[in-house]
């Protein structure tokens, strides 16, 4: 499959998990990917794997390395943004796919909180998220069909406990794509998200979740997966934005799509 022929995109991160899939995942379609991190590391592990020297070596195919260029960047960091955005546009020339993967998780007991660390995740999935998005609008505008891929999550929608900043954060990155959605839709510029769970990534089965030492499980009623054996891998996901950043998903716009192998149905 070449969906992504002479496509143009633009991805948050690409140094881990779903972001890295993701990346190769395009330049297997024959896209080219601009992709950004905080980690300078997880970025040359990604760019290796592309040029076939990584472990695993990525199954990107011949020339993908040539199509992609990194950058790192704090998706949380508003100058920052502003510059990064306009470097992917001149490696790209234009962007016509952004997905923003970028995100992180931290839990703890709600009455122990601090506010730095409920700002901390705000501002890198929510206020991050929205970053990118404003700078990159008008290339967008611009660009060859473009759409916009948010990462939310099940716990947007589903109870997690010890969670309630990065639930909170990710309502919010899914009303979000429903009203940039109503926004941009007669200019032909859609807004998807993407809520995994239950999928392996730095995040989850790397560092994990970070929980309480006193963690309540019985608090926690679902957790596996009704298909497979456990966890999926970062590429089920990767598969799906793919889908919704080419033309087969022409259709789809300010909505959610839950991939968590039924652990929530
Ligand atoms: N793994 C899951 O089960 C799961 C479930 C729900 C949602 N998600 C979402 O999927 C997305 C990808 O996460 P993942 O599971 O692959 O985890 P991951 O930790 O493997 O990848 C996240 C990446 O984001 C990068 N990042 C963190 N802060 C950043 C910042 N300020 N600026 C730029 N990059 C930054 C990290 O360096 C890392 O490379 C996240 O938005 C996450 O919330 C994952």
């Amino acid at each position: 499959m070449n969906r992504y022929e002479g496509r143009r995109v633009l991805i948050t991160g690409g140094g881990s998990g779903i972001g890295r899939a993701t990346v190769h995942r395009i330049l297997a379609e024959g896209g080219r990917v601009h992709a950004v991190d905080v980690s300078e590391t997880g970025l040359k592990g990604t760019a290796d794997q592309a040029a076939g020297h990584g472990h695993p070596p990525a199954v990107a195919g011949q020339g993908a390395a040539g199509r992609l260029t990194t950058a790192v960047l704090d998706i949380s960091d508003e100058n920052a943004v502003t510059d990064g955005v306009a470097a992917a546009v001149e490696a790209l020339g234009g962007i016509d796919v952004l997905v923003n993967a970028a995100g992180i998780l931290r839990s703890a007991h709600t009455h122990r909180t601090t506010l730095d660390l409920w700002n901390k995740v705000i501002g890198v999935n929510l206020t991050g998220t929205f970053l990118m998005i404003r700078e990159a609008l008008p290339a967008l505008l611009a660009g060859d069909r473009p759409v916009v891929v948010n990462f939310s999550s099940t716990s947007a929608s589903f109870a997690h406990p010890y969670m309630s900043a990065y639930a909170a954060s990710k309502g919010g990155i899914q009303s979000m794509t429903h009203a940039l959605a109503a926004e941009y839709s007669k200019q032909g510029l859609r807004f998807v998200s993407v809520a995994p769970g239950s999928i392996e990534s730095g995040m989850t089965t790397g560092g994990g979740p970070g929980l309480p030492e006193d963690t309540d499980w019985s608090l926690f009623t679902k957790l596996a997966p009704a298909l497979g054996q456990g966890f999926a891998g970062p590429e089920t996901v990767a598969g799906v934005v793919a889908m919704l950043g080419s033309e087969d998903g022409a259709f789809i716009t300010g909505t959610e799509i839950r991939i968590d192998g039924g652990t929530h149905y």
